[in-house]
């Protein structure tokens, strides 16, 4: 069983093999998840909605994020488990930019990590890299900007913006980064960003042509269901077999059926 790293994506590229990546949260969801036979874990930022309820990305702390990161890297035994840099842990700083991308592998026992940005990120992301930290980019509609784009918006429709994206694609893999998110941009522009770039891109509302995928585990099983955007599919409806199962539950111990016989410790 070898352990998925930064240079298996990149053979998977080479040889024309789709990447897959999908979140999780905790040991027994990337248990699953590797069990399954995903090639990354990724402990997102997503889980500041989809596990904590906030609203948005921005809230989540650093120390929210190790303990998620810690749970889920004690789950992952062959996947590459990369964890998402929060809002607010690399853009102030250089230097808090290296010290919290070290704590992830310190203290969570993530392998990398994942940070949004392009052109105005790839300096802090070199810094990274040259510390032997494997850094994951990630651009387009970067959810931790989603003020500034008034909202969640493909990005990259008009050509001024698209050429600002392929840039900072561009500066980035030259920063060192290992594999770069394309989230919620045109598939032409996907296309070209990952026919022009060595390294290999994952997609998220980004088409077909990137070189591997991803989705959030909780819209993927159905188990989020406050919002989905139209990119996601689920494979599984499990928020309501959940649902479903508690129902029972509650039916069975309100009319005395549960626990019988079987479930009695003697
Ligand atoms: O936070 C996250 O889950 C992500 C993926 C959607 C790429 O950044």
């Amino acid at each position: 069983m070898d352990r998925v790293t930064a240079r298996t994506l990149q053979e998977k590229k080479s040889r024309g093999e789709k990447i897959v990546m999908v979140t999780a949260t905790d040991f027994s969801w990337a248990r699953i998840v590797e069990e399954a036979g995903v090639d990354v874990i990724l402990v997102g930022d997503s889980l500041a909605q989809v596990a904590l309820g906030y609203g948005t990305t921005l809230p989540v702390t650093m120390e929210e994020m190790l303990v998620f990161t810690r749970a889920a890297a004690a789950g992952a035994r062959r996947a590459l488990l990369v964890s998402d840099m929060p809002f607010l842990s690399f853009q102030v700083s250089r230097a808090e930019a290296r010290r919290n991308a070290g704590r992830f592998l310190k203290e969570g026992g993530a392998a990398a990590v994942k940070l949004e940005g392009g052109l105005e990120a790839a300096e802090t992301v070199a810094g990274i890299v040259s510390m032997g930290i494997p850094v994951m980019g990630h651009v387009g509609l970067t959810p931790q900007s989603v003020h500034a784009f008034g909202g969640y918006r493909v990005q990259g429709k008009e050509p001024g913006r698209a050429r600002e994206i392929v840039d900072g694609a561009r500066a980035l893999e030259e920063a060192g980064v290992f594999a770069l998110v394309l989230e919620g941009i045109p598939s032409a522009l996907a296309g070209e960003i990952t026919a022009s770039l060595k390294i290999p891109t994952i997609g998220i509302g980004a088409g077909s042509e990137c070189d591997g995928q991803v989705l959030v585990l909780h819209d993927l099983l159905g188990i989020f269901r406050e919002f989905t955007p139209s990119f996601v599919k689920r494979y599984a409806e499990l928020g309501a077999e959940a649902e479903r199962a508690v129902q029972e539950f509650c039916k069975e111990v309100r009319g005395g059926k549960f626990p019988d016989e079987k479930n009695i410790v003697n």
